[in-house]
């Protein structure tokens, strides 16, 4: 008899823990989709919008109908911007927000609403940076809809290998359509995959997949779930010397959480608030913005290293 309560007991535990993380996805969903149906107003240098949706460090212009087929269902910009003179652009496909009820009950959307800050941040640091992933093989980890940061390397850095993935199917079809748009000739260094955190890093203990030298990762710390299947991965398939470039704001008390674990795990952790000139001044400037939350917004750098050899510290100024 006792038997059977305790294992009412936990049935019930395990269902109110799954419905208070049902109740916190939908939560942050309704305010992605109220976001983006109030629209992002201008594309231009203003930076003073309504609701904050993005540092604008990219000029993004929309582009004409490219394929009647997929017009009604989603638009495509060319994302564009100047790096030390040097002109980077790409073609982004946005999805119209239009989930089916089988989609908003199943894996994570917040990857297909939008592209969010960090994801945007992170794109401009490593364009910023191109010189640190010649030859390197790199993983994007939670990548969203566009897998901006992984693709714009894809076409601008000797990279050896980019791997773009996210958990979420329909964020990977998008990711797929950018991917054959942007590569008509394909790109044989380029692979894109669902990648769901849980499962591939015990796959990967257990199959010794090759280790990458380089991973991404933007605004994925603040699922509480899924923290520690996080930190897994990026354990798990790391090389010795390798380096994962973790760009999330602060939300709370859920970088720190996520730094913490990773420390707990082995990881020499640095976190970095001004990285990027250009991008601190953005931040100065939206600051007065009273949509602008510091806090929910603006993206800490955290790099995390097995191991530090004395010139990769020097190299990245840690
Ligand atoms: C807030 S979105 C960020 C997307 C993108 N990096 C950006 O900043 O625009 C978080 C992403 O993490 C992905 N994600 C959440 N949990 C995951 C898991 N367990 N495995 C793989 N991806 C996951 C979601 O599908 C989503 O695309």
């Amino acid at each position: 008899m006792s038997a059977v309560l305790s294992n009412t007991c936990q049935q019930t535990k395990e269902s109110s823990k799954r419905n208070e993380i049902a109740r916190r996805r939908w939560k942050i969903l309704a305010r992605a989709l109220q976001r983006s149906s109030e629209g992002e107003t201008n594309e231009d240098e203003d930076v003073s919008v309504r609701r904050f949706t993005s540092f604008h460090l990219f000029a993004m212009k929309l582009l004409p109908s490219y394929n009647n087929s997929t017009s009604s269902v989603a638009s495509w910009s060319e994302y564009s911007v100047v790096v030390a003179r040097e002109k980077y652009s790409i073609f982004i496909r946005h999805p119209f927000p239009n989930f089916t009820a089988t989609e908003l009950m199943g894996f994570n959307n917040t990857g297909n609403i939008c592209i969010w800050p960090s994801e945007e941040v992170l794109a401009f640091y490593a364009l910023c940076n191109l010189q640190q992933f010649a030859g390197k093989t790199i993983l994007e980890l939670g990548g969203g809809s566009t897998c901006l940061a992984g693709l714009f390397l894809a076409k601008y850095s000797s990279a050896f290998k980019i791997h773009l993935t996210d958990g979420n199917e329909s964020a990977m079809k998008n990711v797929q359509y950018i991917v054959d748009r942007n590569f008509p000739q394909g790109n044989d260094r380029l692979v894109c995959s669902v990648l769901e955190w849980g499962s591939f890093w015990r796959l990967a203990v257990n199959q010794h997949i090759k280790p990458y030298d380089i991973i991404l990762s933007a605004d994925c710390l603040f699922f509480d779930e899924a923290r520690n299947d996080l930190v897994e991965t990026i354990w798990t398939v790391l090389s010795e010397n390798g380096t994962a470039f973790v760009m999330a704001p602060q939300r709370g008390d859920t970088f720190d959480k996520f730094r913490q674990e990773a420390k707990a795990r082995g990881f020499i952790c640095s976190s970095k608030k001004h990285y990027s000139d250009h991008v601190w001044n953005r931040h100065l400037q939206v600051k007065q913005n009273c949509d602008y939350d510091e806090n929910i917004h603006y993206p800490l750098l955290l790099i995390l290293k097995k191991s530090m050899p004395a010139e990769i510290g020097d190299q990245f100024n840690l």
